[in-house]
């Protein structure tokens, strides 16, 4: 394989590793959004839904997990918790910590 083949080859898995960043940035913020109808647009609690926006990650993830197992009491989030992965509520995790 000549340089240019190469570089060509590499410029072509770099553009697909971006485009798999960005779907999977959608992804998230598209279930995002469907927590924010209760916790408040941005993740800004407007009612008494607890605030998301700028929540600590380590606690957002273990919420999520408690919900699921069923340790955290609550009355609707075992169900929104349970329809996750640990992935993507460790996606999320990220997600609503950078929203200020
Ligand atoms: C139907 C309204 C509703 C939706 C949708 C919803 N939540 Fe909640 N959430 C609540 C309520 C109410 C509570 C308080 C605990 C309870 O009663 O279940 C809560 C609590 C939480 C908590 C605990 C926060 C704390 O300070 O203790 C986290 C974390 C959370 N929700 C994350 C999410 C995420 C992530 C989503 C989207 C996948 C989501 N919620 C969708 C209503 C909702």
């Amino acid at each position: 394989m000549n340089k240019q083949v190469t570089l060509s080859c590499a410029g072509i898995i770099g553009l697909c590793l971006v485009g798999v960043a960005a779907a999977e940035d959608v992804h998230i913020r598209t279930i995002a959004a469907t927590c924010m109808t209760c916790h408040g647009p941005g993740g800004k609690s407007v009612g008494k839904n607890p605030n998301l926006a700028g929540q600590n990650k380590a606690f957002f993830v273990q919420s999520m997990k408690d919900f699921k197992s069923g340790d955290k009491p609550g009355t609707i989030m075992k169900r929104h918790a349970s329809g996750y992965t640990d992935a993507e509520i460790d996606a999320l995790g990220d997600y609503f910590a950078s929203l200020k």
